[in-house]
Order: structure tokens, then C-alpha cells, then sequence
């Protein structure tokens, strides 16, 4: 998609395509972000550009135990936490940590398409189980994928693709079922939880604890888009301080940081977050984008949820082949990345980390295209 979207942009100039096909955040990281990074560089204290402990520095480790200790109100300690190259390095070392070959992991669709690879990187088998048509988990779905080899769920939310937020009644349900399955197999299911957008939520929006809902849960997350900083890769895993095996699985987390080869997370951007634990982005040109891409997509007669949180809509493909819609889109000069590669055709994502101009720029051709096929 990316290479198609600047090949198009190349021949027609980058302000005549409506790109949505990308999640990288395009807001400046906040002031605060950057002062604190001028102060970084210029810090004179000797070795600050060295090797540290595969875990990360202690000093930022602190910091965002106390971070979570606030959020959760659980007594996290510095050494529950890796500090990591991304969310997607924490996932690695996370699964590399608790699978054994042929272990399974449920994954829900629609569903992050690395998931897929990240499982297979470690010798996994990803087991799909259905959300349902609000993109809720499926219970009942997902007890039917859970197996004798499940080794751990991964659940997301605020949800890429589809921004849906699970509740806290359906985390405590869902919390419920994996203990009694943990139970009856004699060893722990745990739930991994990919959190990078928990801050990126609208309406003031309440984003549950998911370590209140299960003890044997670990956390990957990330300051790719609280900060928008994804180029700078840093984020990290935290064990539950409720988990069994707690200080093993930590453990095991340093380890296959050190040998899947990330050695440690980058040491500056250690150093930037220690003080900026409560820093986010402004998001509201994330909520009036939405509220401006949702009018359009109603307007033209598109049938779509309103994300509650990321930034992402995932509507129904009008005519349900999600292929030859993003075609047509494409003929439009919009891009867009059809639902089949996130586990669930028929829909198509859109990603509004873009300026409002080009959402609205795009409004004449969502209307055309859906004339053609609605
Ligand atoms: C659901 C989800 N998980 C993980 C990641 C990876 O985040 P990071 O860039 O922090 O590695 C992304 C990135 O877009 C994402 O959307």
C-alpha cells in the first residue's frame, strides 16, 4: 500500500491523493517532549550513550512504575518492567518469553495484522477467534478457540482497526473465563494486552484496567503514539505484580530482550520519558477529524462504528467485496487498506492521522464511490 500510495503521488503530486492507508501519527510530539530532548543531548555527564541493563535504566523504570501503580492502583516495582524497542519489540519479547513451540495464542479479529508474525516468530500458532458485529469480544467465540496448547489471548483497546474500547464488564467476563481455563489446564493462559493507544481516546472515555479484570496479564505498550514519537521506538512490558511466576517471567523478559537482539530500548529516549510518565499529545485534532470523517462517511451513506478510540474507522465495504471497493476508492485517488488483511473482509480501514484538508478533500469521492457500488 505504501508503495502504491507514493507511486500514485509521484505521478499525480502528493496533494491530489487522499492517503489513509497509514497509522503514523502525524502530530508534532508536545513541547514538553522536546524540551526534555534538548535537555537530554546536552546532559555532560559521561557514559550516558553506553550500554545499560537489558531491562532498561532503573531511574525510568521507577518512573513508570509509579505510573502504573497510579493508573491500576497495583504496587508495580521497577523490576516488573522492560524497558523495549516499541510495542512491537515488547510483543516479541513478551511471546518469547511464554511460548513454547506449538503453543497457541487466540488473537480476535480484526485484528493488528503482525500479531500473525509476531506469534509465528516464536514457534506459536495463532488461533483467530471472531469479535462480534460492534467488534466487542465474542465470549462464546473465544472459549471455543481456547485449547489445551493456549498459551496466552492477546486483546488490544483502544482497538486498530476497528477504535472499539472493551468494557470493563466484558474484560472482568473474559478475565473469569481464561482463569477457569488456566485452572483446568494446570497452567496459566496469560492475556497479553497491547495498549499504545490507551491515552488516544474521545469523550472522555474511561479506558478499564486490564489488570484489574486478570492477575496472570502483561502489558505491552508504547510512547509511539502517546508522544507520537514511532520512529523514536520506545516502549515496554510490564508483568503484573499479581502474576504467578511474576519475577520468573520478568526475568525471562530481560532475557529475550537481550537475545532476540535488542540488547536495551534506545538509551536517549529512556532518558527523555523519565519525566514525562503523564505527557500526551494534544488529541484534539484527533476528535475533530473524527467527528469530520464520520459526518462525511453518514452524508454519502457509509455503514461504519464510531471508533471510541485510536484513529482509525473501518467501515462496511458498500457492494462487500472490500478489494473492489479500495480499487474504486483508488480511481478516486484515495487510498484505503482493505478489512481482509486485518482478519475480516468485507470492511476497509481508514487511518485519519492526516490533516483535516485532505479528510475533506476526500469527501466528493467517498460519495462517488459509494453511487457506484452502495
Ligand atoms: C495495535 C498496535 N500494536 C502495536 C503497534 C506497534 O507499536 P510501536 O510502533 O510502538 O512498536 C501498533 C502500531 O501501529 C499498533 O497499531
Amino acid at each position: 500500500m505504501f508503495e502504491e500510495g507514493r507511486e500514485l503521488k509521484a505521478k499525480l503530486g502528493a496533494d491530489k491523493v487522499c492517503d489513509f492507508t497509514l497509522g503514523n501519527p502525524d502530530l508534532e510530539p508536545p513541547p514538553r517532549f522536546k524540551e526534555a530532548l534538548a535537555a537530554a543531548v546536552q546532559d555532560p555527564r559521561p557514559g550516558l550513550h553506553a550500554y545499560m541493563p537489558n531491562a532498561g535504566l532503573p531511574e525510568t523504570r521507577r518512573a513508570l512504575a509509579e505510573h502504573l501503580g497510579r493508573v491500576h492502583q497495583l504496587p508495580f516495582g521497577a523490576d516488573d518492567l522492560i524497558l523495549t524497542v516499541g510495542a512491537a519489540g515488547a510483543l516479541n519479547v513478551i511471546l518469547k518469553t511464554i511460548l513454547d513451540p506449538g503453543d497457541e495464542v487466540v488473537v480476535l479479529a480484526p485484528y493488528f495484522v503482525e500479531y500473525l508474525t509476531y506469534v509465528d516468530n516464536h514457534g506459536g500458532v495463532a488461533k483467530v477467534a471472531e469479535t462480534d458485529e460492534n467488534f466487542q469480544i465474542d465470549l462464546n467465540r473465544l472459549a471455543a478457540a481456547l485449547g489445551p496448547k493456549t498459551r496466552a489471548v492477546i486483546i488490544n483497546s483502544p482497538n486498530n482497526p476497528t477504535g472499539q474500547v472493551y468494557e470493563a464488564a466484558t474484560l472482568a467476563e473474559l478475565g473469569r473465563l481464561l482463569a477457569a481455563h488456566s485452572a483446568r489446564q494446570g497452567r496459566p493462559v496469560y492475556l497479553v494486552a497491547d495498549e499504545p493507544y490507551r491515552r488516544i481516546v474521545y469523550d472522555n472515555l474511561p479506558v478499564p484496567s486490564i489488570f484489574a479484570a486478570y492477575p496472570d496479564t502483561v502489558l505491552a505498550t508504547s510512547f509511539s503514539k502517546d508522544l507520537s514519537i514511532p520512529g523514536e521506538r520506545l516502549g515496554y512490558a510490564a508483568v503484573s505484580p499479581r502474576a504467578s511466576g511474576r519475577s520468573e517471567l520478568a526475568g525471562g523478559m530481560v532475557l529475550a530482550n537481550r537475545i532476540l537482539g535488542f540488547v536495551n530500548a534506545p538509551a536517549l529516549m529512556q532518558r527523555v520519558v523519565v519525566d514525562l510518565t503523564e505527557v500526551c499529545v494534544d488529541i484534539a485534532p484527533y476528535a475533530r477529524r473524527r467527528e469530520i470523517f464520520c459526518q462525511i462517511l453518514q452524508q454519502s451513506g457509509y455503514e461504519f462504528f464510531q471508533p471510541k478510540g485510536a484513529f482509525y474507522l473501518f467501515p462496511k465495504a458498500p457492494g462487500g467485496d472490500d478489494l473492489a471497493f479500495v480499487a474504486l476508492l483508488k480511481e478516486e485517488n484515495i487510498l484505503a487498506v482493505p478489512g481482509r488483511g486485518f482478519g475480516r473482509a468485507g470492511h476497509f480501514r481508514l487511518a485519519f492521522c492526516v490533516p483535516e484538508a485532505v479528510i475533506e478533500r476526500a469527501a466528493p469521492g467517498f460519495a462517488r464511490a459509494f453511487k457506484r457500488l452502495g
